[in-house]
């Protein structure tokens, strides 16, 4: 049977072959993470019984480091650049049209599940500035019209995918 392997299913396959020795905690960690996305509960307790280890103790050196994320990663990752050349060319701006744009399209209450907002510190690309990054692509030379624009694009696409796993279960 070729059957594909559920996230959590390969992750205790993966274990299995694993030493259990805790200095090899943190490449497990990254593995877990490039599987899943993110550091879940249940990948933790699997990981807190191989390693002997407690779920607290885990945590802690998962919290400690930035590259991690212990929350579910939202299904769009917005980051708008605040650096000071992004800024002096209408940044603020900019951020503020992409969370009125997410308002009028997701919902006040329902855009934060879906789509993730973040102010960011430079980017490395001022020349093209003001840049966001969105769902891991560069946008240059932002403008009110792009964020329409973007936000309008990323809707439209939930909505086809919405359209889609009805017709798949019907
Ligand atoms: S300040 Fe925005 S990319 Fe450098």
């Amino acid at each position: 049977m070729n059957r594909e392997l559920k996230p959590l299913e390969k992750i205790k396959m993966l274990l299995s072959n694993y030493p259990k020795e805790r200095h090899h905690l943190i490449n497990f960690l990254h593995l877990i993470q490039d599987e899943l996305g993110y550091l879940s509960e249940e990948a933790i307790e699997l990981l807190s019984e191989h390693f002997s280890l407690s779920p607290a103790e885990i945590f802690g050196v998962a919290t400690f480091y930035a590259s991690f994320r212990i929350t579910q990663p939202a299904e769009h990752e917005i980051q708008v650049c605040q650096g000071t050349a992004c800024h002096v060319r209408g940044a603020e701006a900019i951020l503020e049209e992409f969370s009125r744009q997410l308002d009028k399209h997701y919902g006040e209450q329902g855009w934060s599940s879906k789509v993730s907002l973040r102010k960011v510190n430079c980017l490395g690309c001022c020349a093209i500035g003001p840049v966001a990054v969105v769902d891991g692509q560069i946008e240059s030379r932002m403008t009110l019209t792009k964020v329409r624009e973007i936000v309008r694009r990323l809707y439209q696409k939930d909505n086809l995918e919405k359209i889609r796993e009805q017709n798949d279960q019907e």
